[in-house]
């Protein structure tokens, strides 16, 4: 009896466990919902840049964390590529993680002239992955 109790917990329990592990992230429900809790609050701290230039190390630290919310906002970006044009999706979500990088090196290096280029290959990133897969809708 009890070996059959065992393998029934091996048989239903184990396979959910490892459908589980295979999609990690359903639990993020959709694209604009990323873009609402991550990708926008996190760009903006790092546009801001452009505008009045950190001074204060809380400043430099928030900017900090914000390039590491972009680099996971381009990793959980990638696992919503549309099923018929996977390549260049997954390549501007990249472009997020690898910019969101860059910002983070600069930032705690303190280089305000290089973080405001990053900055502007952000917003290319962001625009050119819009013009392709994003609605027309009416801008923001
Ligand atoms: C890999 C593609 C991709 C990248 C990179 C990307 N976006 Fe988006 N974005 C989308 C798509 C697709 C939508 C439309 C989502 C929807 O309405 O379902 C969108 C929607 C938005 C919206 C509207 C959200 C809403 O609530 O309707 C804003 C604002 C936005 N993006 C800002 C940004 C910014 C800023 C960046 C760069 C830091 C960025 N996005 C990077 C694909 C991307």
């Amino acid at each position: 009896m009890r070996s059959v109790c065992r393998m029934t917990i091996v048989a239903c329990v184990l396979p959910t466990m490892a459908g589980a592990q295979q999609r990690p992230v359903e639990s993020t429900p959709t694209v604009r919902q990323l873009h609402a809790t991550m990708i926008k609050p996190a760009s903006e701290t790092i546009f801001n840049v452009g505008r009045e230039a950190p001074r204060t190390i809380a400043q430099w630290v928030a900017i900090s964390s914000a390039a590491v919310t972009l680099v996971e906002s381009g990793n959980l970006l990638m696992t919503f590529a549309p099923p018929t044009d996977r390549p260049t999706w997954i390549r501007l979500s990249r472009q997020l993680g690898a910019a969101g990088r860059a910002a983070r090196s600069t930032a705690e290096a303190r280089r305000l002239g290089t973080l405001m280029r990053t900055s502007d290959r952000l917003v290319v990133v962001c625009e050119t992955c819009h013009a392709r897969y994003r609605k027309q809708e009416p801008q923001e």
